[in-house]
């Protein structure tokens, strides 16, 4: 066996917060308990005093998480580390993960900070932690572009405070393989008591190295690696925790390195995670990506008919898509619905099975077959238990290239029923104002758009809409064979989430 790495990942924290891909606090659980299910080392589950919506996401997922170490950004501030462990505290594992910038550009140009107050304040402030828990990482942002004497300094003066994890992160996407391969090797040269602390790295992806860089940086000795699910984060994003796994994994011979992901359930963390963010991967994504088992040329088809290792260095069972391509149909009975569940990872409690598998006959009513894909989209449809504030009752649509598009949408509020008509630049738009009116709110449609869920002219459609209210943005999501109607739903799911939202918040407000 090989020496063990951990992984740390950051998807409900530096890729939270990159455009697009915020969470409310359900979604924010819900993959948590996945990242769980992964059984990913550390989960970075926000950073506390960034809002009151960070600060009880943080709470609520170390409260909610068993088996991984629940961590908490903060800046190298008291108010910050103090905001991190009253949200922490209540994890199984608690870390508090403080950091303040080392390169001279934003020492002088961001924190205007000579070098010496920087040091004594990363000490001082690991040691303020340190009161708290026993679990401190150190990062020294923009390390990659920092005097790495300076840094090697500063990782020693706050391993002697009490760090346990030092972090080197390439917070700009500047680095290189091998210059962060020697610059690993020069603070495990340099820092004279690195041996008491963890060696990390966190690299994005501003010139598309991250993955490469941070597997430069395991080889060199690092031994926790930073990264988030499908690579999301700032700017170009973070490393991509399944390409970093199965790499390793892969070539093992190479690396000889260990992790203890279980590579089954990267697939589903991969799609939970662009099911509530309404990102998608492109379909040449690395590993999760649509194409990343597919074999189109007939040379390859032939190869991989002979014999699988002719083209594939991975098999997609070992990271959680299912070989089996027998689809069921009108026919299918229950044991066999229940039976493609079990075999596609989820377990459902007997009501939601009920639902499911009612749903799953009023699609086969309308589509020939159904596929996988078609069932986990019925399955993770709804799967953050959000209530349905308002709910489609029914929907008339009049539209052509030579008429004004018109819709009349009927909602129901509660139990009150809520009709409205509005025209439109096309049938969606029509829809959507008719919406606006019924739940009289000004929103702002930031994003919309539309894909078959499997191919096939009967194929499900899935809708994804992000609306804007002042400065939040909310992602629905609807699936139906007809878009139209998956256009509403996906519209009312993120009208309901928002609801939902500044309903949580206000009864925050009115408890505090
Ligand atoms: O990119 C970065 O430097 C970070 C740190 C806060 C770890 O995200
Ligand atoms: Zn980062």
């Amino acid at each position: 066996m090989g020496e063990q790495i951990k992984i740390f990942d950051t998807t409900l924290r530096d890729g939270e917060q990159s455009p697009g891909c915020s969470m409310n606090l359900q979604e924010k659980i819900q993959m948590a308990k996945q990242l769980e299910l992964l059984k990913v080392d550390v989960i970075e589950a926000g950073f506390a005093i960034a809002s009151q919506g960070d600060f009880i996401s943080v709470k609520e997922i170390a409260k909610n998480v068993k088996n991984c170490t629940v961590a908490s950004l903060a800046r190298a501030l008291p108010k910050d580390i103090d905001c991190a462990w009253e949200a922490v505290k209540y994890a199984e594992k608690p870390r508090i993960h403080t950091f303040i910038a080392t390169s001279d550009i934003h020492m002088k140009y961001k924190l205007k900070m000579r070098p010496e107050e920087v040091l004594e304040n990363a000490i001082n402030m690991v040691k303020y932690a340190k009161k708290y828990c026993e679990d401190i990482e150190f990062s020294a942002e923009d390390a990659t572009r920092s005097n790495p004497e300076f840094l090697a300094r500063i990782f020693e003066k706050v391993i002697e405070a009490g760090a346990t994890v030092i972090n080197i992160p390439d917070t700009v996407g500047y680095t290189t393989p091998d210059e962060f391969y020697s610059l690993i090797k020069t603070i495990k040269e340099k820092v004279s008591n690195i041996h008491k602390a963890e060696i990390s790295v966190h690299c994005h992806n501003d010139l598309g190295m991250a993955v490469a860089n941070t597997i430069a940086a395991a080889k060199a000795g690092a031994t926790q690696l930073e990264c988030t699910i499908n690579g999301i984060g700032e700017r170009a994003g973070n490393a991509a925790l399944e390409e970093i796994v199965m790499a390793l994994n892969t070539r093992r011979d190479f690396f000889d390195l260990d992790c203890n992901i279980d590579t089954t359930q990267i697939m589903r963390s991969s799609k939970l995670l662009s099911t509530i963010t309404g990102i998608h991967v492109q379909p040449n994504k690395a590993i999760v990506g649509a194409n990343a088992f597919a074999h189109e040329s007939g040379i390859h088809q032939h190869g991989v008919l002979n014999e699988r290792s002719t083209y594939e260095i991975m098999t997609p069972e070992s990271i959680g898509l299912s070989n089996n391509t027998m689809v069921l149909g009108k026919h299918s009975g229950r044991h066999a619905f229940e039976e493609r569940l079990k075999m596609l990872g989820y377990t459902l409690s007997k009501e939601e099975l009920d639902v499911a598998f009612k749903e799953f006959k009023d699609l086969a009513d309308k589509k020939k077959v159904i596929y996988n894909r078609d069932i986990e989209a019925i399955i993770t449809k709804d799967s953050t238990k959000i209530p349905k504030v308002y709910k489609l009752k029914r929907f008339i649509i009049n539209s052509g290239n030579s008429i004004t598009a018109t819709a009349s949408v009927m909602l129901k509020y509660n139990d009150v029923e809520i009709e409205d008509v509005s025209t439109g630049d096309g049938p969606v738009d029509a829809a959507f104002k008719a919406i606006e009116k019924i739940v009289d709110m000004e929103l702002i449609l930031e994003d919309y758009y539309l894909h078959s869920v499997t191919e096939g002219k009967d194929a499900q459609g899935e809708a994804i809409v992000k609306i804007r209210k002042d400065k939040r943005i909310y992602t629905g999501r609807g699936i139906s064979t007809d878009v139209i109607e998956a256009s509403i739903k996906a519209y009312v799911n993120a009208v309901n989430k928002m609801l939902y939202e500044i309903y949580s918040q206000e009864k925050e407000k009115n408890v505090s």
